[in-house]
C-alpha cells in the first residue's frame, strides 16, 4: 500500500463528487459514497489490512485512510447540501404562485327553466293542499287508455302515438295514466293530487315538439265538485304563475276522460286580450286542458258518480316555460348550453 495508491483513490472521488450537476438526483451522490465508504470500498478494504502493517507504518496509513476519508465525507456532505438547496430552489420556483393575477371564475351550474317552472308549479299545488304523486313511465294499455275512457280503436288514440314494447305495455303518452293509480289505490275516497312526470310521443322533433317531453297531470275528486271549482282552481293557479292581471278563457274541447271538456287559454301578456302578432291576433293563448272527470272514468276506478264528481287537468311543463320566458325552440331545454342555462341564474 502507498500514499499514492490512497491519493488516486481521494482524486477520483472528489472529481466525481464534484462532476455531479447541482440537479443530479440523490441517488447519484448515494452510488458515489457507497463506492468510496462502503464497508467492502478500496478504500475501508485498505483500512481493514492495518492490522498487518509494523505499527509505524500502520499509523502513518491510518492516519492517510482516514484523511482521504473526511475529506470524501466532507465533499459528499458539502455536494448534498448543493443538490437539495438545487431542488428546493427548483420547487419554489415551480410552485410560485403569482398572489397579483386575478381569480379563477368556476363555472357553476344554473337551474334548467324547465326545474324552475316544475318547482313554482307544484309550489302553488302544494299551497292549494294538492299532494304530489308519480307513477310509472312505462304503463299498461289499460291504465292510458282504457282506464280513462279511450277503449281499443277509439279514434282519439290517434292524437297520442307513442313508443310501444308489445300491444299491451307502451311509454305513457300523458300523465293522466297516474289517474288510474292513484284513484284506485285512494279506494274511493277523495282525492287531491298533482302528477309531474315525462311523457312519450311519436312526435317529430322539430321547435315545438319532442318525442319526450313533460305534463303536470291535476286531479280533484270529492263530494259536489263542479266547473266553478275547476275554473277557480286554475284561475288561481295561472294568476300566481303569469301574474294576477292575467285573465282565462275556457272554450268547450273534448277529451274522453272529461265531460264537458274545456280548453283554458290566458290573456296575452303582450297585448291583455286585445290581439297582437305574439297571441296570432287572437288576444289569448293556450295553455292546458281539462275538464271535469267522466263518470266512466269514476266508475271503472272505483268511484260512484252519484256520490261523487271531480275535475281533472294537464298541463305540458316544456309549454309553459317557454310561455312564461319566450322561449323560441323546445330543444334549449335539453341541450344544457350554459349560454341559454346562464339567463336563469337569478331565478333560482
Ligand atoms: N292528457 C291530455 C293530453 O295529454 C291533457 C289533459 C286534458 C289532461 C284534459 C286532463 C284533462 O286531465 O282533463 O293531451
Amino acid at each position: 500500500m502507498n500514499y499514492e495508491n490512497l491519493d488516486q483513490i481521494l482524486n477520483r472521488a472528489l472529481k466525481q463528487i464534484d462532476d455531479l450537476k447541482n440537479d443530479a438526483p440523490m441517488s447519484d451522490l448515494i452510488d458515489i459514497k457507497n463506492r468510496y465508504l462502503a464497508k467492502k470500498s478500496e478504500l475501508m478494504s485498505i483500512l481493514a489490512t492495518l492490522g498487518s502493517l509494523d505499527p509505524k507504518q500502520r499509523k502513518n496509513v491510518g492516519q492517510k485512510v482516514n484523511d482521504v476519508k473526511r475529506q470524501i465525507v466532507d465533499a459528499i456532505d458539502t455536494k448534498q447540501k448543493i443538490i437539495e438547496k438545487h431542488a428546493l430552489n427548483q420547487k419554489l420556483v415551480n410552485e410560485k404562485i403569482d398572489i397579483s393575477l386575478p381569480g379563477k371564475n368556476y363555472i357553476s351550474g344554473y337551474t334548467n327553466p324547465f326545474f324552475i317552472i316544475k318547482k313554482e308549479i307544484t309550489n302553488i299545488f302544494l299551497n292549494m293542499g294538492y299532494e304530489v304523486v308519480e307513477g310509472p313511465e312505462v304503463e299498461s294499455d289499460h291504465n292510458n287508455f282504457e282506464l280513462l275512457n279511450i277503449p281499443k280503436d277509439h279514434p282519439a288514440r290517434d292524437m297520442q302515438d307513442s313508443f310501444w314494447f308489445d300491444p299491451n305495455t307502451l311509454l305513457r303518452t300523458h300523465t293522466s295514466a297516474v289517474q288510474a293509480h292513484a284513484m284506485q289505490e285512494a279506494n274511493g275516497k277523495p282525492l287531491r293530487i298533482i302528477c309531474p312526470g315525462k311523457v312519450y310521443r311519436r312526435d317529430n322533433d322539430d321547435a315545438t315538439h319532442s318525442h319526450q317531453f313533460a305534463q303536470i297531470e291535476g286531479l280533484l275528486i270529492d263530494k259536489n265538485i263542479n266547473m266553478g271549482h275547476l275554473k277557480a282552481t286554475l284561475e288561481l293557479f295561472l294568476r300566481r304563475l303569469f301574474g294576477q292581471d292575467r285573465q282565462i278563457r275556457l272554450r268547450s274541447s273534448f277529451f274522453p276522460f272529461t265531460e264537458p271538456s274545456v280548453e283554458v287559454d290566458i290573456s296575452c301578456a303582450n297585448c291583455h286580450g286585445k290581439g297582437c302578432p305574439m297571441c296570432k291576433g287572437s288576444g289569448y293563448i293556450e295553455i292546458l286542458g281539462g275538464g271535469m272527470v267522466h263518470p266512466n272514468v269514476l266508475k271503472m276506478n272505483g268511484y260512484d258518480p252519484d256520490v261523487y264528481s271531480g275535475f281533472a287537468f294537464g298541463l305540458g311543463i316544456e309549454r309553459i316555460a317557454i310561455l312564461k320566458y319566450g322561449i323560441d325552440d323546445i330543444r334549449r331545454i335539453y341541450t344544457n348550453d350554459v349560454r341559454f342555462l346562464h339567463q336563469f341564474k337569478k331565478s333560482d
